[in-house]
C-alpha cells in the first residue's frame, strides 16, 4: 500500500489537488491523507471549494492562517513537522507555489521523505514575487517534477535537473475545470448582476506587489474605472486587496458611467462560471491565465512577466503590465479582434491520469 500524503493551503492548491485526489482515490493500492494548512481559511476562500470540487473534509486542518510571509512558513512547518513525523508517507505531494507548498517541501526534505511537486518548472524569473522563490526551492527538493509544458521542462533542464526527474504531464487545473466547467457554465452566473453573456468583463487582482503597492494600484484601478464606462466589470475582491483599496481611501465611484462593482470572493463554479461567459478577463492571476485559455476568453494579464508564457504562445492572452494606458490599449485591441487560440499540448483532462500512472510504477 502507497501511503500518500497530499498537502493544500490556498484557493490555488483546492483546485490542482481536485483531480489529482480523484485519480489517487480511484486506484486501490493508495491511501491518501488529505493535509490542509490552514493558510487560507475564509468560508468563500477554502469551504466552498473542497464543497463544490468533492474533495473530502481533510485529514486534517493545521489551522496555521495570516501573518508575514516568514510568519506563515515558519507556522507551517512546524505544524506539518508534526504531521508528518505521525504520519510518515511513502510520498509527500505538493501543488502550485504558495507557501504552504514551500513549508511543506523543506519539512519533507530534513524528514528524508520521497516528494512529488505538481506544477513544477514554471519560471517568472522575477525573484521579487515570492511565489517564484518558493516554485525554485520546490523544485530543488522534490524527486518528482510533474510539469505542465514543454517550456518549464527547458527550464528545470537549464537550472541542471537531470531528465529523469521531469515529467511532463499536462494541467491538473485543466483536468478540474474539464470536469466541471459545464455545471459552472449552466449556472448563468451573469445573471445575478443583471448582464447578459459576453457583455461584460470580470477581474482579479491580488498579487502582493501589485496590490500593496499605492500607485501601482491606483493606476490599476483607473484603467479599470475608465474600461467599465464601455464594459461593465465585476470584480471579486481578494481580502488583502480588499484591505488596500481600504487603507488608500480611494472612492470607487468615478460618476458618471464607471461600473466597476466590487464583490465578494466567489466558490469555483460561481468564478469559473463568470468568467466562461465573459467578454475578457484582467487579471493578475496565475491559474487565470491558463484557465481562460481552455475557456478560450481572452486574458489581459496585468503584470510584468508570467510563469505562464505557454497560454502566451498557446493561449488567449496577453502580458499587458500594470501601467494605466497599456491597460486601456490592451483592452481596445481586445474589444476589436476575434480570439485565436490553440489549446497547449497535454491540456486535455488527463495530467492526474498521467500522474497516477507513473506513481504506480514507483517501488
Ligand atoms: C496566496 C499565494 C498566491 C496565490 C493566492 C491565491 C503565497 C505567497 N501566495 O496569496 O500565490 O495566488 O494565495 O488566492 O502563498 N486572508 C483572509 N482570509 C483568507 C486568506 C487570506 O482574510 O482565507 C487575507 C489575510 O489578511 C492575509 C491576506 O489575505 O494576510 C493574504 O493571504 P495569504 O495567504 O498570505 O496570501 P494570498 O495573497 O492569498
Amino acid at each position: 500500500m502507497k501511503r500518500v500524503t497530499i498537502v493544500v493551503g490556498t484557493r490555488p492548491n483546492f483546485v490542482k489537488a481536485a483531480s489529482l485526489y480523484a485519480a489517487l482515490k480511484a486506484e486501490p493500492e493508495f491511501t491518501i491523507r488529505l493535509v490542509h494548512t490552514g493558510q487560507h481559511y475564509d468560508y468563500n476562500m477554502a469551504d466552498i471549494f473542497f464543497r463544490e470540487l468533492r474533495l473530502p473534509v481533510p485529514d486534517v486542518n493545521l489551522g496555521v492562517g495570516s501573518g508575514t510571509q516568514t510568519w506563515q512558513i515558519a507556522h507551517t512547518m512546524l505544524a506539518l513537522e508534526e504531521e508528518l513525523k505521525h504520519h510518515g508517507p511513502s510520498l509527500l505531494v505538493t501543488v502550485g507555489d504558495v507557501n504552504s507548498t514551500l513549508a511543506a517541501c523543506l519539512v519533507g526534505s530534513k524528514l528524508h521523505l520521497r516528494m512529488a511537486h505538481v506544477e513544477a518548472g514554471l519560471r517568472s524569473y522575477d525573484r521579487r514575487m515570492s511565489e517564484e522563490t518558493n516554485r525554485i526551492v520546490a523544485d530543488a527538493l522534490s524527486d518528482l517534477l510533474f510539469t505542465t509544458s514543454s517550456d518549464a521542462d527547458a527550464n528545470l533542464i537549464a537550472e541542471g535537473v537531470p531528465a529523469c526527474r521531469i515529467f511532463c504531464v499536462g494541467n491538473v487545473m485543466v483536468d478540474t475545470l474539464l470536469t466541471f466547467q459545464a455545471s459552472a457554465r449552466a449556472m448563468s452566473a451573469w445573471e445575478q448582476y443583471g448582464l447578459s453573456e459576453g457583455k461584460y468583463g470580470v477581474v482579479t487582482l491580488h498579487r502582493a506587489e501589485a496590490v500593496d503597492d499605492p500607485n501601482t494600484l491606483i493606476g490599476m484601478l483607473d484603467a479599470l474605472q475608465e474600461i467599465s464606462r464601455q464594459l461593465p466589470l465585476i470584480f471579486p475582491v481578494h481580502p488583502r486587496t480588499k484591505l488596500s483599496i481600504q487603507t488608500l481611501a480611494k472612492g470607487l465611484d468615478a460618476g458618471s458611467g464607471a461600473d466597476l462593482r466590487l464583490v465578494e470572493p466567489m466558490g469555483y463554479l460561481s468564478f469559473i462560471g463568470l468568467m466562461a461567459g465573459s467578454r475578457v478577463v484582467l487579471s493578475d492571476s496565475g491559474g487565470i491565465q491558463a484557465e481562460t485559455t481552455m475557456l478560450s476568453i481572452p486574458c489581459l494579464t496585468l503584470r510584468d512577466n508570467t510563469e505562464y508564457t505557454i497560454t502566451l504562445t498557446h493561449g488567449t492572452n496577453q502580458l499587458v503590465g500594470t501601467k494605466r494606458e497599456a491597460i486601456l490599449a490592451a483592452f481596445d485591441r481586445v474589444m476589436s479582434n476575434q480570439v485565436s487560440q490553440q489549446t497547449p499540448p497535454l491540456w486535455d483532462g488527463k495530467a492526474a491520469h498521467r500522474i497516477v500512472d507513473i506513481l504506480k510504477q514507483l517501488d
